[in-house]
């Protein structure tokens, strides 16, 4: 006999995990299904982002990161230095230990929440029109079991997108995992992609002395954001990080060979270029994830790349199949995915309940961005070239790092904050920042724009003194040419 929920979970990232201790905790019978295994052949719950994603990379940030202040920052405070070095098989330690206690603490939250957690591949088996209810098999290593399940919420995530000539084998060509996972630092370093993995990747084992090649395929750098921002960053990571990146090329083949890899390209002006490099990193994107979740056999839209279609509430073309996270459209981001997970758990519970749904759909205009570089960049809302190609007309307010206080107590005054507001409104459209800190100052703008305020609301408000936020408060004075310090 198969055991009965109300809601079956597929996956257990921060999608597919949120989504299961928020539909416990309204009091539905719920089950997640996940299938991840560690390098000790162990199942981990967690997903991409915290067995080989935001969590493993940003310890390795922090790690790299000390190490460069005290190796080339702190003597700038009178503080003298020797000797210092650096053990990477213990910093790896300790980044396996901040993942294995966090993934360990998903179990304990699903104890605690109720969740049923079942370890294996889960398929969707075709369902019958006039069955009420999905059946999930559950593979584990053979073992099968069969799940029945009222509703059913995909959240199987994405995994990263290989060059067909650069056969990931996490040895001398790497994948996110293997970047996470070298246990020495290579003298030459090589990425493919200046994307958001290249750049936090590139940093740590630049960080650590690898010379880092970064090579992008598009004419330019960071499109995704703000043109300023992109252009600060470039300038920031050649000279001071010591990131030498070259857009514009065209890989044409990845060769490994006496331990080293040789990978033949085309420059930005169209010379054939060799470059020779101990590790290869290829950060090229990532791609969603259903294969074996039984799409074919039970006629589950995908797009034409491959996310599984749904509206802006989550739902699929199947009844009472939902799908959040990477597996669909919209940003790449663990708290996207989180913030579907809990407004589908909560729409599932107010049709149990037959109330009418209270859902917002996600608003993604008002997801932060965070690049966890050396200075961070985040955003959130729309870019000066976004508002210009929408037609819309804009006042802009920006101040530099270098003018606060705080910041030169730091040492850190690299990078600044801009803000973009309706001209006629003043409603504030968009926030870029580059700088120290900024994936914590992003969250006062992100809860600006949620809340409509004004750059004047923003002006209004009392910041500390001395503190990093004080720029934000400039920039937004900066709007109407008010700012204090500049
Ligand atoms: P995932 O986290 O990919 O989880 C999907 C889970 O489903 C996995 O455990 C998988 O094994 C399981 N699964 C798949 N198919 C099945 C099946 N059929 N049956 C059972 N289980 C299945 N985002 C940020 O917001 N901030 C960051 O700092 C950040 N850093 C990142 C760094 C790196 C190196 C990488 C690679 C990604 C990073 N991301 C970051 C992106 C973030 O990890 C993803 O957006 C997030 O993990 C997506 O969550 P998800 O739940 O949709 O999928
Ligand atoms: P990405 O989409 O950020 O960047 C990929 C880069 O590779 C792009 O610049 C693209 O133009 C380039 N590229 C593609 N094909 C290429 C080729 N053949 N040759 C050279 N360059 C090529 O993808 P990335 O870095 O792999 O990360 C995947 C996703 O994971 C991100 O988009 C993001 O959503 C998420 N992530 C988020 C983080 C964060 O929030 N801090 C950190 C890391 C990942």
């Amino acid at each position: 006999m198969s055991e009965t929920f109300d809601v079956a979970v597929i996956g257990a990232g921060p999608g597919g995990y949120v989504a299961a201790i928020r539909c416990a905790q309204l009091g539905l019978n719920t089950v997640c299904i996940d299938e991840w295994k560690n390098s000790k052949g162990k199942a981990s719950l967690g997903g991409t982002c915290l067995n080989v994603g935001c969590i493993p990379s940003k310890a390795l940030l922090e790690s790299s990161e000390n190490y460069f202040q005290i190796k080339h920052k702190v003597s700038a405070h009178g503080i003298t230095t020797e000797h210092v070095s650096v053990d990477v098989p213990v910093m790896i330690a300790r980044k396996d230990k901040i993942v294995t206690t966090f993934t360990a603490g998903i179990a304990s939250l699903f104890k605690k929440n109720k969740v049923k957690s079942v370890h294996g591949k889960g398929t969707l088996l075709k369902r019958e029109n006039s069955a009420n209810s999905w059946q999930i098999k559950v593979d584990d290593n053979g073992n099968t079991e069969t799940i029945q399940a009222k509703h059913v919420i995909v959240a199987t995530g994405s995994v990263p997108r290989s060059l067909p000539f650069a056969p990931i084998d996490n040895d001398m060509i790497l994948d996110n995992a293997g970047a996470l996972a070298l246990t020495e630092v290579p003298k030459r370093l090589g990425v493919i992609g200046a994307g958001v993995i290249g750049l936090e990747m590139g940093s740590v084992w630049r960080r650590l002395g690898a010379e880092v090649t970064i090579l992008e395929a598009m004419p330019g750098f960071l499109m995704a954001a703000d043109e300023q921002i992109a252009k600060e960053a470039k300038n920031i990571f050649a000279k001071e990080a010591g990131l030498q990146i070259n857009t514009g090329v065209n890989i044409q083949s990845v060769k490994t060979s006496n331990n080293t890899v040789i990978i033949n390209y085309t420059d930005s002006n169209n010379q054939e270029q060799i470059s020779e490099v101990d590790k290869l990193i290829v950060a090229i994107g990532r791609i969603p994830n259903t294969t074996g979740l039984g799409v074919k056999e039970n006629g589950l839209l995908l797009d034409e790349r491959g996310f599984i279609v749904v509206d802006q509430y989550c739902r699929t073309n199947l009844p009472n199949v939902y799908a959040v996270g990477d597996v669909v459209r919209g940003p790449m981001l663990a708290h996207k995915a989180s913030e579907e997970g809990v407004a589908i758990a909560e729409m599932v519970m107010h049709n149990e309940k037959g109330q009418a749904s209270e859902s917002e759909a996600v608003d993604f205009n008002i997801i932060p961005w965070v690049i966890y570089t050396a200075p961070e960049i985040a955003w959130v809302g729309k870019n000066e070239q976004e508002l210009r190609a929408a037609g819309i007309a804009y006042k802009a307010g920006q101040f530099p790092f270098i003018a606060n206080g705080r910041a030169r107590a730091m040492g850190e005054t690299s990078g600044f904050i801009k803000v973009l507001a309706d001209e006629k409104t003043d409603r504030v459209l968009g926030v870029h920042m580059i700088g120290p800190h900024v994936s914590e100052l992003i969250s006062e703008a992100v809860m600006a724009m949620k809340f409509s305020a004004s750059s004047q609301d923003i002006a209004c408000i009392v910041h500390a003194h001395p503190s990093l936020s004080e720029v934000f408060h400039e920039a937004a004075l900066g709007v109407d040419k008010r700012a204090l310090h500049i």
